[in-house]
């Protein structure tokens, strides 16, 4: 007979190889009772995620008195009546869609996203469906979209299309002004049903017509994903188009988060995101509005969602005769003469380290060999400094300029793990009017140094 200790021992050791056995038999089974993995889009979502760069185009009538896009009767600080008489003198006889592109293109912008119709309804291209359009209401007498996405195709720029769900001039659409609502879902779904009808056929035609690479929808808040239908949306433009992508203003069921105007302080959790602004305080065309950011200021916003992995869309308001702003032009020729310069820094690349290691703004190569620092002000002793990097620095050199620069670690010593801390010396005569870029070739994939600090470890 067996002593009990020798009983118990010999059932765990069943009961162990029953345990061994179950898993074994669990990891086999298929996974279909698993839930469904979140959908990897990171394929479809390359080109956007490479592109960093933007350019937001909010034109249309309200360009004609310059006052805020649709908003401005929406509020009934206008008149609708008047609102729309706007059109009257919207002429796009300067309008040259080939320069716009050009000037998307050497603004260092990869892709631009277009308005083809507003919350107030005017579409630039034209809707057949006898609506309030560029080419039959206004002096301009043409569609005004295909021309522009030939351009930007034509200068090898993505295409974007914003499209306002809401639809404050249509007949059959709900709401018309703030205070002032056409009818309830519930009360009339017949009516709500002739505007579904009317906006399906607008994205079948935009569809067919311009086939974007991107649809950037805007004014979800007024329905429900129910009412709106976005499955049926959605189907809709992944038909024949698996690939193209989708903002995420279609009560959330997008790509990727849109974040406006509010810069992130925090790098944002989502995989793919897009901040829109602003180069003033206005979307479209306002005479008035001279507020704008200077061209630093501008690029300090890029370098910082360069930083935390994001998109940057920068509006531009294009006047009633097409022609854009100066001061707008500007900033975009100003960005135009950074990007190219610093263009290893920015395409494809990762978003950057935390503070901890180096004061400002970073990015990393897409194979984490490379970091790229962003030096926004003329160091005060002509010195920058990074610690807590594990790597070795073969080389520290000016992007788009290619001198090579000194370094020096100090802090590090035998008898500890510390990586120490590197001074990198800046000659003043390479300082960019903007951002001076540093890169620095590591001696491998980027490592930093994580431990707490400890007592001393040995002398
Ligand atoms: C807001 C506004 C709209 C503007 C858009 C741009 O949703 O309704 O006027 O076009 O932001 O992101």
């Amino acid at each position: 007979m067996k002593p009990p200790i020798l009983n118990l021992v010999i059932m765990l050791r069943k009961d162990r190889i029953l345990l061994l056995c179950l898993c074994f038999l669990f990891l086999q089974l298929p996974a279909q009772n698993a839930e469904p993995s979140s959908t990897d889009n990171s394929a479809k979502m390359e080109w956007f995620a490479n592109a960093k760069l933007g350019i937001f185009i909010h034109w249309g009538i309200y360009a004609v008195n310059g006052i805020p896009e649709s908003w401005s009767f929406f509020n009934e600080t206008i008149s609708h009546e008047d609102y729309l008489k706007q059109a009257d003198a919207f002429t796009a006889k300067n309008y040259r869609p080939q320069d716009w592109a050009a000037l998307i293109r050497e603004s260092g912008a990869q892709y631009a996203v277009i308005t083809s119709k507003h919350h107030d309804g005017f579409a630039l291209w034209d809707s057949k469906d006898k609506v309030f359009n560029a080419k039959r209401h206004s002096p301009a007498g043409r569609d005004l979209l295909t021309p522009f996405v030939e351009a930007l195709r034509e200068e090898d720029l993505k295409v974007g299309l914003y499209y306002s769900l809401p639809d404050w001039s249509f007949e059959d659409y709900t709401d018309f002004t703030r205070i002032q609502k056409r009818y309830a879902i519930e009360e009339e779904p017949k009516r709500w049903k002739a505007f579904q009808k009317y906006m399906n056929a607008q994205l079948v035609e935009l569809k067919k017509a311009f086939d974007p690479d991107l649809w950037w929808f805007d004014g979800d808040w007024e329905h429900t994903a129910e009412e709106w239908d976005v499955a049926g949306i959605r189907e809709l433009l992944f038909k024949d188009r698996p690939d193209v992508i989708l903002n995420s203003r279609l009560n959330g069921q997008g790509d990727y988060e849109t974040p406006e105007i509010g810069v992130p302080v925090y790098k944002p959790q989502a995989d793919f995101w897009e901040l829109c602004v602003t180069m003033n305080d206005s979307w479209g065309y306002q005479q008035n509005d001279r507020n704008y950011k200077s061209s630093q200021q501008i690029i300090d916003l890029f370098v910082d969602c360069l930083h935390k992995g994001g998109n940057l869309l920068l509006d531009i308001g294009p006047k009633a005769d097409g022609s854009i702003p100066e001061a707008q032009q500007e900033i975009l020729k100003d960005l135009g003469r950074w990007t190219s310069k610093h263009k290893e820094a920015i395409y494809g690349s990762k978003s950057g380290i935390p503070f901890e290691h180096f004061m400002g703004p970073t990015t990393l190569s897409p194979d984490n060999r490379t970091l790229y620092v962003f030096v926004r002000d003329v160091p005060k002793d002509g010195k920058i400094f990074l610690k807590g990097i594990n790597n070795k620095i073969h080389r520290a050199y000016v992007v788009g300029r290619g001198t090579l620069l000194t370094q020096k670690t100090f802090y590090k010593v035998y008898w500890n793990k510390y990586p120490g801390v590197t001074y990198i010396d800046i000659p003043e005569s390479e300082i960019d009017e903007e951002y001076t870029v540093i890169g620095l070739v590591l001696d491998g994939e980027i490592s930093l140094f994580k431990e707490e600090t400890g007592a001393v470890e040995s002398n």
